[in-house]
């Protein structure tokens, strides 16, 4: 069938793996990324498909409601997965108004150019590329497990977590911490809004937003809500490639507070296929909550990720017993003592983030049983593919570091008097 989408945020992390799945899955589909190219958004993700027919860029900003309107009508665009918003919870904490413009009234402005056209079809809320294809509109939204707030840490010594994938099945063999739970309670779909930070709150807005179109307009909509996502071409502000890059230079490691706090992690082509389903199958004005099973201590999170730079790295001296051993297997198992790996001296605790959550946990049995969906990667397996690939694309990291970024590490973590 034929079908023209915009993805919005295109140029980031998350967007440039849903952009590359839907152009290289749906050819017969027309992908237009709409990206405004801010410091996260980077066309150098998309390299691979920039000349397939099917893609088309269009540096656009989401608040330019008269822009997104007019692209609307030029293109008959009748789906719109949007994922385009500021995403990063340190600088909405220094920055809060630009959170609330790009992610509640830039998603304001996209739904508003969606009804205005949609509304104006000869049946409203579908769109007619030809007299045998007309195809039902949706406006899906991508949005986050932290508008949900924080879990209580009631069990911080971890209990075996409740929910079993075959992923998750595998970490318990392997006996790590991501078969492990550090509460009782998890974030539903039905789960109360209670966000913390300026992002979430913006995050949470925006939500509300899109379920409103649909309640007083009738717009076809899904609201989708994920936990911490890693993997390839994430900006390194954000904790793992972060971690990565300064593993790699030996620069300190800045761990919030005790670096106890707890987050689910998925690997973000998981998040991506998961997309993709929910598109095509979910069920409309219904929301889904798509989490990784897989909870971590930022601590234990930390050492992992060090540990696999160490060995893909040579930093550490294996023997022939460890070296047949993949580097996953190495540090899940502990088989090799922490002395063995010289930059788990790089940890440096520094000032907790303000308002820090204490632990997130999604709970996407929903997803699972009604669409058959669940992650496909084991963590230390997701961490070592992570690692190979920041290693691999340092002139990526060199490229994405230059310029402004300095200026920003050094604002962000500069020291606290004391
Ligand atoms: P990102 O910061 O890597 O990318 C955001 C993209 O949006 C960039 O390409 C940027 O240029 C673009 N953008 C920003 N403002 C824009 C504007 N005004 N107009 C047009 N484009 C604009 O973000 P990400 O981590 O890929 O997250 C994508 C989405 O997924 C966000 O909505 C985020 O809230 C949500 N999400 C992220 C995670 C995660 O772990 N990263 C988890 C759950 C949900
Ligand atoms: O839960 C989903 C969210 O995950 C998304 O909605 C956000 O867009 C995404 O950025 C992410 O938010 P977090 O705040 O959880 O991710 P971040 O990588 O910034 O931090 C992960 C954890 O690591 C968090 O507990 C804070 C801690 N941290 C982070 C950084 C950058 C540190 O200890 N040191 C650091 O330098």
């Amino acid at each position: 069938m034929k079908r023209t989408i915009i993805i919005t945020g295109g140029a980031g992390f998350i967007g440039s793996h849903v952009v590359r799945l839907f152009v290289n899955k749906h050819p017969e589909y027309k992908i237009i990324n709409l990206d405004k190219l801010t410091y996260a958004g980077n066309l150098a993700n998309l390299k691979d498909i920039e000349d397939k027919p099917n893609y088309k860029f269009v540096k656009m900003d989401i608040c330019d409601f008269e822009a997104v309107y007019q692209l609307m009508q030029d293109e008959q665009v009748d789906g719109i997965i949007h994922l385009a918003a500021e995403s990063h919870v340190d600088r909405s904490i220094k920055d809060p108004f630009t959170f609330a413009k790009t992610n509640v009234m830039g998603t304001l402005s996209l739904l508003q150019a969606a009804k205005l056209y949609w509304e104006s079809q000869p049946v409203p809320y579908q769109v007619a590329h030809s007299s045998q294809s007309t195809v039902q509109c949706l406006f899906y939204h991508i949005s986050t497990d932290e508008v949900y707030g924080a879990l209580a840490m009631n069990h911080p010594e971890g209990i075996p977590a409740p929910h079993q994938t075959i992923a998750s099945a595998h970490s318990s063999q392997l006996e790590t911490h991501g078969s492990l739970a550090y509460g009782s309670e998890f974030f539903y779909e039905t789960t109360k809004y209670n966000p913390h930070s300026p992002y979430s709150a913006s995050k949470a807005s925006s939500d509300h937003f899109v379920r409103a179109y649909h309640d007083t307009y009738g717009m076809p909509t899904i609201v989708t809500n994920c936990s911490n996502n890693y993997g390839p071409y994430q900006f390194p502000e954000k904790l793992i490639p972060l971690f990565i890059n300064n593993i790699r230079h030996r620069k300190p490691l800045p761990v919030y507070g005790k670096g106890e706090n707890v987050r689910d992690w998925l690997y973000v082509e998981d998040h991506a296929r998961a997309i993709d389903l929910i598109f095509h199958k979910g069920k409309i004005a219904e929301t889904y909550n798509i989490g990784g099973f897989n909870e971590w201590k930022n601590i234990d999170l930390i050492k992992v990720v060090i540990k696999t730079v160490d060995i893909a790295l040579g930093r550490v001296a294996l023997n022939d017993e460890q070296r047949a051993l993949s580097s996953s297997q190495l540090t899940a198992h502990s088989s090799m003592p922490d002395s063995a790996f010289p930059d788990l001296d790089l940890i440096t605790y520094v000032t907790d983030r303000l308002g820090h959550d204490a632990r997130y946990a999604i709970d996407s049995t929903k997803l699972q049983k009604e669409l058959g969906w669940e992650p496909s990667l084991q963590f230390e397996e997701g961490i070592e593919k992570t690692v190979r690939w920041y290693l691999d694309n340092q002139d990526w990291m060199d490229n994405v570091t230059s310029g402004d970024y300095q200026k920003y590490y050094e604002e962000m973590y500069k020291p606290t008097q004391s």
